[in-house]
């Protein structure tokens, strides 16, 4: 399943922030489709993805598992996780980072989407829909103070439908600070909406939605 509405940009956004080179290791942390680690491995062979869920396409490299207890390929020059959602692990980023200190080289890079609900007070929310050709999904967004909750409805075309609850984390600055200093990284910049020239600047970190941040490991 698609999870932004351009994957190529996301792509050529990854190549762009991580260096991606004919001899990079590279990995991708809920590869979801696959698309993304389909076209890296046209620069590099080198790719690797984890996900609880096989991909859509196929591809080299993949292990069918949950990062937090997969051993991660060592060496990796970049890492990238794109709307990561975690389901009922949504918490573990601590853990998260122990293993990238390990599995990534320093001076390696990683992408991490920071779904930035700062934005909604704690109790606020939204609501939203979307009509795909044989389902529409409702969807319920609340702000909790460490996460965002959506609660949804899909009903599909015979009339069955089911309910689902996903969360996810939402950091504070000082929090998401203190975990990179904790395992040897440091913030380089943040991105808004996968564009290489719409950096994010300080006094638009709470409230940039689609934020990326670029991190190194020192
Ligand atoms: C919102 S999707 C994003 C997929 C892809 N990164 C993208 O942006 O198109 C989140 C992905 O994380 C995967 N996932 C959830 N928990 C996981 C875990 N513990 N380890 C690895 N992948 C996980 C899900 O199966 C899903 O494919």
């Amino acid at each position: 399943m698609q999870y932004y509405k351009n994957q190529q940009i996301q792509v050529d956004f990854l190549k762009k922030v991580l260096d991606i080179n004919p001899s990079s290791r590279i990995l991708d942390i809920g590869s979801g489709s696959g698309y993304h680690i389909q076209q890296l491995q046209q620069v590099t062979p080198a790719v690797f993805g984890v996900d609880i869920k096989k991909p859509d396409c196929k591809v080299d490299n993949f292990i069918q598992g949950s990062v937090f207890s997969i051993d991660l390929p060592m060496d990796l020059d970049g890492v990238y996780l794109l709307a990561p959602f975690f389901g009922k692990d949504w918490d573990r980023y601590d853990e998260l980072f122990a293993k990238l200190s390990v599995s990534v080289k320093s001076g390696g890079k990683i992408v991490l989407d920071v779904f930035n609900f700062n934005y909604y007070p704690i109790g606020g929310g939204f609501k939203d829909f979307r009509v795909l050709k044989k389902k529409i999904i409702l969807s319920d967004f609340v702000r909790e103070s460490q996460a965002m909750v959506c609660n949804r409805l899909i009903k599909f075309d015979d009339w069955s439908e089911i309910k689902n609850s996903i969360k996810w984390k939402v950091f504070s600055m000082t929090e998401l600070d203190a975990l990179l200093l904790k395992y040897g990284f440091k913030s380089l910049q943040s991105f808004y909406d996968y564009n290489v020239h719409d950096v994010v600047n300080d006094s638009q970190v709470l409230t940039k939605q689609k934020r990326s941040m670029l991190l190194a490991k020192l």
